[in-house]
């Protein structure tokens, strides 16, 4: 799935290959892939809505923009200029073929097959302003823009709401079930569905799944999960929040376009970034975090921190021929 960039023409097998290895909510790779003469449009594969995390679909609708923000970059290596646009009735995202570029690589589709969430703690070293700069650019995108937040005593407040995140959301019993039945406890598993958070993408050891699942009330704790957060967040150098106006479909996936282009923009910059969204999925805690972010207008859909640090394993994907029309190509 990570080799590099093949194409020189169109090339819609290469095109969809890149869009899937776009950040999808609890890597549940949620869309379809349906090819036509001038345009891929992306659809939401309901099967694999997460309702406890995500009861109106938001997260599902950010992780098809995130696809479709790789699509557009590597679109780019092929020659081919790309335009994303929203049905808002039908809840489809279309990418349409309508230009020319010149061809050849690029940093930001480069990045498309090295760019991870590295979950683990990061070395406290800040960003330069110049790469703040270029992320902040990089994050703002259709009707999305994202808030940049930077110093230890910020940053402890966003560990304060995640805290009180992680309290509400490991106290559910239906968000427990729902993020166990996505987490393969060991390479086989992994292997298996090519989907779902892999322990060795976070760090757990192997085990079998009949354990794992017996021992979830001691693997994954409020408390414990809330320190991890903490520690994890003292040791990077921010957190970017992504922000547009409304909180409808079309929000969404700007929102998860803008993203990705920052995690593409990052990755081109040696910068890791990970995922702390407990402040916005969680409903009684999203209006007050955004009004400590100041947003008075405006909705905020994704936060991830950043910083620099060691990578980790990669995260798998599914088979092409499982995520596009049968009779497609
Ligand atoms: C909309 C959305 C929400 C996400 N929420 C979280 C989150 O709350 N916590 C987390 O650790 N990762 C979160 N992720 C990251 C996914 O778990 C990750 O993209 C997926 O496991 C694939 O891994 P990769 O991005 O390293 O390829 C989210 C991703 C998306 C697109």
């Amino acid at each position: 799935m990570r080799r590099p960039h093949t194409a020189t023409g169109r090339d819609d097998r290469e095109l969809i290959r890149m869009a899937t290895l776009a950040a999808s909510s609890h890597n549940t790779q949620p869309w379809k892939f349906l090819p036509s003469t001038d345009a891929i449009t992306i659809r939401a594969d309901l099967t694999r809505r997460c309702p406890a995390v995500d009861p109106d679909d938001a997260h599902l609708y950010k992780s098809l923009g995130c696809a479709a923000e790789n699509m557009v970059q590597a679109a780019a290596v092929q020659g081919i200029a790309a335009t994303v646009s929203v049905d808002r009735t039908d809840r489809e995202v279309r990418v349409d073929f309508d230009g020319t570029t010149d061809p050849g690589p690029t940093p930001l589709a480069d990045a498309i097959l090295t760019r991870q969430c590295t979950r683990d703690s990061y070395d406290g070293r800040p960003v330069t302003p110049d790469d703040l700069a270029a992320l902040e650019a990089a994050g703002t995108l259709g009707s999305a823009h994202c808030v940049c937040i930077t110093g230890a005593d910020r940053l402890g407040e966003v560990a304060a709401f995640v805290t009180r995140g992680n309290l509400t959301q490991l106290n559910d019993a239906r968000f427990r079930r729902e993020l166990v039945s996505w987490i393969r406890f060991n390479p086989a598993t992994a292997l298996a569905t090519r989907d779902g958070l892999a322990g060795r993408t976070t760090g757990q050891p192997a085990v079998p799944t009949w354990f794992g699942t017996a021992l979830q009330r001691i693997l994954l704790k409020a408390d414990t999960q809330a320190k991890v957060d903490a520690e994890r967040l003292a040791s990077s150098a921010g957190v970017t929040v992504f922000v547009t106006p409304g909180d409808d479909v079309s929000d969404w996936v700007d929102a998860g376009r803008a993203c990705q282009r920052y995690a593409l923009q990052a990755e081109a910059l040696d910068i890791r970034t990970a995922f702390i969204n407990q402040p916005i999925e969680v409903t009684d805690l999203r209006p007050e975090f955004e009004s400590w972010l100041g947003l008075t207008d405006e909705r905020v859909h994704l936060a991830v921190r950043f910083g620099h640090g060691a990578k980790v394993p990669y995260s798998l994907r599914r088979p092409i021929d499982d995520v596009v029309r049968a009779d497609a190509i």
